[in-house]
C-alpha cells in the first residue's frame, strides 16, 4: 500500500512541522522529520486555538488530551494603564458558528502533545538542511533529494519547507525560481518585522494571591501602554501559571537598530537570553491594572524560571510564492 503513497520529506520539527507529521501518521503516509536543532526546547507564550484546528484533534482522537492541557475563555479585554476598559470582544457567537469552544494553551504543553503523535524514528534531529536538488531516480520518476550539513542524503517525493520564518528550503526554491526569471520582486525581499516581542510562562501561581485564576475561564488581558510603543498581553493558562507577551512596537529607526543587533546573535529567529533579560528590565514597571490584581509584569517576571522567557521578533510577509515543482512552504517560511 505504501509503495503508492508519496514520501513527504518535513524539514523543521517546530508547531507546523510536528502538525504536518501528526496528520500523515493518521493518514498512513510514509514521511520523514528533520529539523535542525539537537533537542526541542519549549518556549513561548500561549495560543489561542478555536474550531479551525479543533475539527483536526477530533480526528487525531487527540481532543480531551487537548482539552485536559487547555483552559477555554469567551472573551478578551483590552485597557489601558489607568485601567479603563478600552474594548471588550465576545467569542461566543464565533464558537456557536464552528461548534468548538476556544482555548488557551500553553505553547510547551502544545507543542509536546504534538510531538507524542510522531514516532520517534521518524524525526530526525540534529539535521541541518542546507542542499535541495529535484532529480531523478533510476526509473526516470521525479524526486526531491536534500542534504544536512552531516552530509546525509534524503530522497522523496514532495518536500515541505516547514523551517520557520527563514527558511532554508524557501531560499533554495527562490535562488532557483530566480535564475528562471520566475521569481516575483516582492518575493526577493527582506522580511520586515514591526515589532520584537518578550514571551514567557510563570510558574503556577498561588491562587490566593492571584484568585482571578481560579475562573475556570481563561483570562486574557491586553494593556495598551500610555506614550511608549508597547503593549502587553497576559492569559491564563489551564495550569494556574501566567503566560504573557510582551511587544514593542517599532518604528523606522528602533527597527532598524533590531534588525542589526538580531543579526549580528544569530540566524534564528530568536535572541538570545540576554536580550530577553535587557527587555525583562525595561519592562518589569508596567502596570497590569486589569484582571490579576493590580500587578506588575515584573511580579510575573518574578516568577517565571529563566530558561522560560525569550525575545522573538514577529515579522510580517506574505509571500507570494509557496510551492513549486516538488517542494512546498508551510508555516510561518
Ligand atoms: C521562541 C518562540 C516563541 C513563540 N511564542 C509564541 C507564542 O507564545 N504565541 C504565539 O501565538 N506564537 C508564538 N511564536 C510564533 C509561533 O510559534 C510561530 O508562528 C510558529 O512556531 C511557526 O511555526 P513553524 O513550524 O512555521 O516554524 P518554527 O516554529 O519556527 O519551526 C521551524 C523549525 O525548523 C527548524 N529549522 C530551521 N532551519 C532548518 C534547516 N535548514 N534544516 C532543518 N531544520 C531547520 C528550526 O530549528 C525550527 O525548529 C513563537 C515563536 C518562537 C520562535
Ligand atoms: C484611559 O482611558 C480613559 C478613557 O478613554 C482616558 O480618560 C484616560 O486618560 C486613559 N488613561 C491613560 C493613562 O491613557
Ligand atoms: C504546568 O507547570 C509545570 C511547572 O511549571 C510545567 O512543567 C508544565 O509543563 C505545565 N503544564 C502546562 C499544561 O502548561
Amino acid at each position: 500500500m505504501n509503495e503508492q503513497r508519496p514520501t513527504v520529506l518535513i524539514v523543521g520539527a517546530g508547531l507546523g512541522g510536528v502538525m504536518l507529521g501528526a496528520l500523515l501518521e493518521k493518514a498512513n503516509v510514509p514521511y520523514t522529520i528533520l529539523e535542525r536543532a539537537s533537542t526541542v526546547r519549549s518556549l513561548g507564550a500561549a495560543l489561542s486555538i478555536g474550531g479551525t484546528l479543533l475539527v483536526l484533534f477530533e480526528q487525531l482522537q487527540i481532543l480531551s488530551e487537548f482539552v485536559s492541557l487547555a483552559k477555554c475563555y469567551t472573551q478578551s479585554t483590552v485597557g489601558n494603564e489607568s485601567g479603563e476598559t478600552l474594548s471588550t470582544t465576545n467569542y461566543v457567537p464565533l464558537q456557536t458558528l464552528t461548534g468548538y469552544r476556544g482555548y488557551i494553551i500553553t505553547r510547551p504543553a502544545f507543542y509536546n502533545l504534538l510531538l507524542k503523535q510522531i514516532p520517534a524514528h521518524k524525526i530526525h534531529f540534529g539535521k541541518r538542511i542546507l542542499n535541495v536538488n529535484e532529480v531523478k531516480d533510476d526509473e526516470d520518476n521525479d524526486k526531491v533529494r536534500i542534504q544536512a550539513s552531516d552530509g546525509t542524503i534524503y530522497q522523496g517525493d514532495i518536500l515541505v519547507g516547514a523551517d520557520g520564518a527563514y527558511s532554508a528550503v524557501r531560499q533554495r526554491l527562490y535562488e532557483r525560481l530566480k535564475l528562471e526569471g520566475t521569481l516575483p520582486k516582492s518575493d526577493e525581499e527582506d522580511l520586515p518585522f514591526t515589532c520584537t516581542c518578550l514571551v514567557g510562562q510563570t510558574e503556577p501561581l498561588d491562587l490566593e494571591e492571584f484568585p482571578e485564576l481560579k475562573d475556570p475561564e481563561s483570562l486574557m488581558i491586553t494593556t495598551m501602554g500610555t506614550e511608549k510603543p508597547y503593549s502587553w498581553v497576559v492569559f491564563g493558562t489551564g495550569n494556574g501559571s501566567v503566560c504573557f507577551m510582551v511587544l514593542h512596537h517599532l518604528d523606522r529607526t528602533t527597527s532598524r537598530a533590531a534588525q542589526e543587533q538580531r543579526f549580528r546573535n544569530s540566524e534564528n529567529s530568536e535572541w538570545g537570553p540576554h536580550a530577553a533579560q535587557s527587555m525583562c528590565d525595561e519592562t518589569r514597571d508596567f502596570s497590569i491594572p486589569i484582571g490579576i490584581g493590580k500587578k506588575t509584569l515584573g511580579d510575573l517576571y518574578d516568577r517565571t524560571p529563566k530558561d522560560l522567557f525569550s525575545k522573538v521578533m514577529l515579522e510580517e510577509k506574505v509571500f507570494t510564492t509557496w510551492f513549486s515543482g516538488r517542494t512546498v512552504l508551510l508555516g510561518d517560511g
